[in-house]
């Protein structure tokens, strides 16, 4: 479910003035493997940077962005030579389309539910190309970085009309289990009332993810602990895993449900 934060075109459009105050590490992970895949979807793709970075780039090839939330995909629509669609990996029935699916920016983390997360993992499975990867990351519960987010995630931005906005990120207590729930409160001159965005987001332990990964028929490849590509450890930052579609038996189209 988007929360309010990607919804709000007025919060939308902070997004990338909050997110990027400089080139992204992740990007220069994500890049390189987008440009070596002709056929690529970006699930949770937000304001679409990743993408346009990659026609500016000069991928020719088909880029599709997914993502529920109208604010985001309208800033991501300022491209019009890629393909948007507006929803969730419920609302498309690829099959075998893409060779290469990727999740940036810890959008992995919205699937709460372990049936959501299966069905999720399910969808990305068919899309892709037997053989096909798919990359993303999502943070490691072992180093519980969200204790670092009211200092990390509050700040002060300029809007586009140069207005001062101020955010703050409060994590709720106490954090059980693998949820993490926050909310960013936005204030400025230029809005009477504060505008709060709730969200959770969940954590998954590595051994988790590799049961969920393998259940959906998908095989890890790499996995790196931060974006240098360390291997993962139980301090790394991030889990960054690609996996790819295990090639089908012969006479099976699905060996996976
Ligand atoms: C933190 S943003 C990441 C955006 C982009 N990938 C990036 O790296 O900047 C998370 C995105 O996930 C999207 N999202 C939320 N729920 C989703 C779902 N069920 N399926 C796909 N995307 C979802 C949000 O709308 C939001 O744009």
């Amino acid at each position: 479910m988007a929360n309010e934060e990607f919804t709000d075109p007025a919060l939308a459009a902070l997004y990338d003035t909050l997110n990027s105050a400089g080139p992204r590490d992740d990007f220069a992970f994500y890049l390189p493997l987008v440009m070596s895949a002709e056929a690529v979807l970006d699930v949770g793709c937000g304001t679409g940077t990743l993408l346009h970075e990659a026609r500016r780039a000069g991928h020719t090839g088909r880029l599709v962005g997914l993502d529920p939330a109208p604010g985001m995909l309208e800033i991501a629509r300022g491209r019009t030579d890629i393909q948007w669609m507006l929803g969730g990996l419920g609302s498309a029935a690829w099959d075998r389309e893409f060779d290469l699916i990727v999740m940036s920016g810890h959008a992995f983390q919205v699937f709460l539910e372990d049936d959501e997360l299966r069905s999720a993992l399910r969808a990305i499975r068919d899309a892709l190309q037997p053989g096909g990867r798919f990359a993303f990351e999502t943070r490691n519960p072992a180093v519980r970085a969200w204790e670092g987010w009211h200092e990390e995630y509050s700040s002060e931005v300029r809007d586009a009309d140069g207005g001062t906005v101020r955010t703050v990120c409060e994590v709720e207590t106490p954090v059980t289990g693998d949820r993490v729930s926050f909310t960013h409160t936005y204030t400025g001159p230029a809005w009477p009332t504060p505008r709060v965005s709730r969200s959770t987001l969940r954590f998954l332990a590595p051994e988790a993810l590799a049961s969920y990964l393998t259940e959906a028929g998908l095989v890890t490849v790499d996995q790196y602990g931060d974006w240098d590509r360390t291997p993962l450890t139980s301090v790394s930052p991030e889990i960054i895993t690609v996996a790819v579609r295990q090639p089908e038996l012969p006479g099976s189209t699905k060996p996976f449900s």
